[in-house]
């Protein structure tokens, strides 16, 4: 796989971080449940360092990270349909990330991908939680 392939598939990652972190920063301000609100800011900056990883993977390769996001999705205007929105802005990217590392050939790249597929799974098992504690 040449670099601009990777630089490609590194930048659709690096656009869906940069949702999630928008999504959660602005989620924790409006959550009204303590727990809810702080997990959900916690997780954001998690989002947000993941963003520096594959922006340091991009421009180390010669590429330039992309801002270019879509309208973003808060999920509704209740805690539980917030959480189910981050519970799938989570699977998305386990999805993606997932198939990345089998597809991708750069060691360095395939570890920072591995350590971020890691905390994206612990974050939907947090999510998970919270919502499973509200039925
Ligand atoms: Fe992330
Ligand atoms: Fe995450």
């Amino acid at each position: 796989m040449d670099n601009k392939e990777i630089i490609r598939l590194l930048n659709i990652d690096f656009v869906h971080e940069l949702e999630a972190t928008m999504i959660y920063a602005y989620n924790s301000f409006i959550i009204q449940d303590c727990n809810a609100s702080r997990l959900t800011e916690a997780i954001s900056v998690d989002e947000m360092r993941h963003m520096w990883w594959l922006a340091d993977l991009i421009t180390k390769r010669g590429g330039k990270p992309t801002m270019e996001h879509k309208e973003l999705d808060f999920g509704g205007e209740d805690l539980k349909s917030q959480l189910k929105r981050q519970i799938q802005s989570e699977n998305e990217g386990i999805d993606e990330y997932v198939h990345q590392i089998e597809i991708i050939d750069d060691e360095e790249v395939v570890g920072v991908l591995k350590h971020i597929l890691d905390e994206e799974k612990r974050h939907r098992k947090e999510f998970r939680e919270i919502l499973g504690k509200m039925d």
